[in-house]
């Protein structure tokens, strides 16, 4: 949700941060500006749009600098436009800044500002940070005193990066909410949204805290406090690999991450599944064990996708670990003075881990007691580092907006997590060996889907005007419903619905006529009769089924009109394999209508606002 990008040293700043900037986009891509201080003057260029249009723009201008900053926006206050876009500036231009996050009293201190004489020019909130450290940074004053001035006076969620005409040789970084990873190189220093802009230069980074404040200069960097205390940070080694955040000759990053799954599904399981002994290792938790044997219950806490997986997890944690579990909307959950105690066990799933609602939700839980574990992707993100113990799912960066992999390697963790917990309560009746089989043999069912792609792409090509899709699934693959009618909005702009299959009778078949596609998952479970008898109602009323029905199934080709088959797979487990052929139909829909895949309208990858 919004990108940001600084550099400062001894190199053209122009391509750092575009290249930054283009590594960000997916966090939001309505607008995109930078500032660059060269001939004693700070020069803003902003463009509507992509990246691409601003780096045409900049080519054009031909400017040259060593210390710049960038900004790929996704809108909160102001309608995406160039006067909206940032860096924004203070009244005399001297002063630029670039901002994720929102500010929630900028309307009063934009009141008071204007009683004062400041000039604005856009809609937006992070205009106001530049004319409250314009009317700070008084002379004798430092930019890093007037920006930690500024901040004391906001209430809201940031992550900002600030420029100075009179301190040309500096940037100023401060966080409240907004992730902001530093990084350092021989040449020169970083500043970025997430640790993939940077990567390409270094690998030595630091994350800047909640509340702390970063002096970037040509000397080094200082870490401070908002009250002023130097604060020594750690050096960390980010990881992952170019190859991980580029296409590889994927048409998307979605298609690439789709057809990962079988890599990304083991690298979850890797070390930690123990196959032969049917068991399964998971060091973040271990400290917590005694928890989970007391615990009087589980509570999953996502968004979106991630909310889908938690779904996907009740399933499985209640029928196989015996443990009442609960799944919560972060966003709800946080409003609803829910009723927590120290016995209840909190995971909060997350792809990127910087979620806000999530994060949010978390520290409710945390605050009334609970033990608050993460189910996290992204290494050092927010969540991960706010939660006292967890599991990465390690999928490697996801860059499609619409997450795929990620959603699959939280329900293999929810199923590793499921069978060590069903041992460590000593749950009777449970095939450890035969579970952990099954989880096993995860990845190679996924790769027999992935080789129905040609198939998925004919079905798409047959039903990419439709207006309307209904998904029903039963069990464990209603929340797989719920997730193939998500993707398909996101990337399609098609209206679907996900429901219980069961549920259709009691409202939305009154939708169904020849014109509506219906996506039934169908495997062979024991309610397969029952699913069946849905399929034939909406039959009876003319509906058109795509059923996701398993490899043997003889009979479901008689009553749907195209069938993309799937291996069979135990049953709670069933949604890891389930949901590929939908990503797969939401993909080839979105690409046969000629829309933006990777980059969605009005979405961003990471929602770091409320
Ligand atoms: C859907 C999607 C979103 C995210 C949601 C939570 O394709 O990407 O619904 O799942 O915004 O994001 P994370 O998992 O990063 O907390």
């Amino acid at each position: 949700m919004c990108g940001i990008v600084g550099y400062l040293g001894r190199r053209e700043a122009v391509p750092i941060v575009i290249e930054g900037l283009k590594r960000l986009e997916y966090r939001g891509y309505d607008s995109a500006g930078v500032a660059l201080f060269s001939d004693g003057a700070i020069d803003v260029v902003k463009r509507v749009g992509k990246v691409s249009t601003l780096e045409e723009a900049l080519r054009a201008r031909g400017l040259k600098a060593t210390i710049g900053i960038g900004h790929t926006r996704w809108a909160t206050h102001g309608a995406p436009s160039e006067i909206n876009a940032h860096p924004h500036l203070d009244c005399r231009s001297d002063i630029a800044v670039i901002h994720n996050g929102v500010l929630e009293n900028y309307s009063s201190l934009k009141k008071r500002l204007l009683e004062n004489g400041h000039r604005f020019v856009s809609e937006t909130d992070t205009e106001v940070v530049a004319h409250l450290i314009e009317g700070l940074y008084t002379t004798g004053t430092s930019l890093d005193q007037a920006v930690r001035l500024a901040l004391q006076q906001v209430r809201g969620t940031y992550g900002l990066v600030v420029m100075s005409r009179r301190e040309p040789d500096r940037l100023i970084a401060a966080r409240r909410g907004s992730p902001l990873v530093l990084g350092y190189a021989d040449d020169g220093y970083f500043i970025a949204s997430d640790a993939s802009a940077l990567i390409q230069h270094t690998r030595k980074v630091t994350y800047l805290e909640d509340g702390e404040l970063a002096i970037i200069s040509r000397n080094g960097i200082i870490t401070k406090t908002l009250d002023d205390v130097e604060v020594r940070k750690a050096v960390e080694e980010v990881t992952f690999e170019l190859e991980q955040i580029e296409r590889g000759g994927y048409d998307h990053f979605m298609l690439k991450e789709i057809h990962e799954q079988p890599e990304t599904i083991r690298n979850a399981m890797r070390g930690r599944l123990l196959v032969e002994q049917g068991e399964v290792k998971l060091g973040g938790l271990d400290h917590v064990r005694k928890k989970f044997v007391q615990a009087r219950r589980i509570i999953l806490l996502g968004c979106g996708t991630s909310w889908h997986a938690g779904l996907a997890g009740e399933y499985m944690l209640e029928q196989i670990a015996k443990i009442p579990t609960e799944v919560e909307y972060a966003s709800e959950f946080r409003y609803r003075n829910p009723v927590i105690t120290p016995d209840d066990v909190v995971f909060a799933i997350s792809q990127s881990g910087e979620t806000a609602d999530t994060l949010a939700a978390l520290r409710e839980a945390k605050a009334r007691g609970a033990t608050v574990l993460g189910i996290v992707n992204v290494v050092g993100s927010t969540i991960a580092r706010e939660t006292e113990g967890g599991v990465y799912i390690h999928a490697g960066p996801e860059i499609g907006v619409a997450s795929t992999k990620a959603f699959t390697a939280q329900l293999t963790v929810l199923a590793m997590v499921t069978l060590m917990v069903a041992r460590w309560r000593n749950v009777v009746g449970v095939d450890q060996k035969l579970l952990a089989r099954e989880l096993a043999s995860l990845p190679e069912k996924v790769a027999r889907v992935l080789s129905r792609y040609d198939l998925i792409k004919r079905i798409a090509e047959e039903f990419k005007d439709g207006r309307n899709f209904l998904y029903l699934g039963r069990g464990a693959n209603f929340p797989v419903a719920l997730e193939g009618a998500l993707k398909l909005k996101e990337i399609s702009y098609i209206h679907a619905e996900g429901y219980p299959a069961a549920e259709m009778k009691h409202g939305p078949i009154a939708l169904i006529d020849e014109h509506m596609p219906v996506v039934f998952i169908v495997p062979k479970d024991a309610i397969y009769e029952k699913v069946i008898s849905n399929i034939e109602e909406v039959r009876a009323r003319r509906g058109r089924i795509i059923a996701i029905a398993n490899e043997d199934d003889d009979q479901i080709h008689k009553l749907a009109e195209f069938v993309i088959p799937v291996p069979r797979t135990y049953g709670f487990f069933g949604p890891i394999v389930n949901v590929v052929p939908l990503q797969l139909l939401a993909y080839s829909i979105a690409v046969a209508r000629g829309t933006n895949v990777d980059q969605p309208r009005n979405l961003a990858k990471s929602v770091t606002v409320e």
